[in-house]
């Protein structure tokens, strides 16, 4: 399983209940990578998107403790356990996480591979992700050259958890 975040210098993700930044290049990177994929994201994230629709071309699961939420177009679930019954009908390299803060730290540990986009400006942030560099079980296995968009730096990281 997957995650996929864009993750300022301080590992900051989001304020206000918004992206801290948009990058075009980036947007498109998290299109093309989960188009025809499945994504799982939190009520929050959910309805952080135009409309509060859920993604085209991606099959959206979206979890939620409230038993009478619905939204056409998006498969409901209501707790980690049940996510990860309806996961079995997918391939696992398939499925990404998508956010934001609470699904992101409830479903890392589920996760084996991490596109973490790694922007080099710090904002005012009140929602961080788990700093991957200072953790002992996920290493780097990849990254883009820098990329520049007008004045701001940001690179494309793979990270992997380490085989035990
Ligand atoms: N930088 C990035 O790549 C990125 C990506 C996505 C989001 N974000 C940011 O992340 C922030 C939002 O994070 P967030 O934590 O507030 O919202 P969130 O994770 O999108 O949604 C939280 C909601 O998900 C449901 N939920 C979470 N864990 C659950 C569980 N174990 N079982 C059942 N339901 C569960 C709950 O819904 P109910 O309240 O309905 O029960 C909870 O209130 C925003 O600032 C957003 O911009 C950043």
């Amino acid at each position: 399983m997957n995650i996929i975040v864009a993750v300022d210098k301080n590992w900051g993700i989001g304020k206000d209940n918004r992206l801290l930044v948009s990058i075009p290049a980036d947007m498109k990177f998290f299109r093309t990578t989960t188009t025809g994929k499945i994504v799982v994201m939190g009520r929050k994230t959910l309805e952080s998107f135009p409309g509060g629709q859920p993604l085209k071309n991606r099959t959206n699961i979206v979890l939620t403790r409230d038993v009478n939420y619905k939204v056409k177009g998006a498969v409901i679930v209501h707790s980690v356990d049940e996510l990860m019954e309806e996961l079995k009908k997918y391939d696992s390299e398939d499925v990404y996480v998508i956010g934001g803060d609470s699904v992101y730290s409830a479903l890392l540990d589920h996760c084996d591979t991490a596109h973490v986009t790694k922007i080099d400006f710090a904002y005012e942030a009140d929602t961080w992700f788990p700093n991957l560099d200072e953790r002992k079980d996920w290493s780097v296995a990849g990254a883009s050259e820098e990329q520049t968009y007008f004045d701001l730096e940001y690179q494309f990281v793979q990270y992997k958890r380490n085989k035990e």
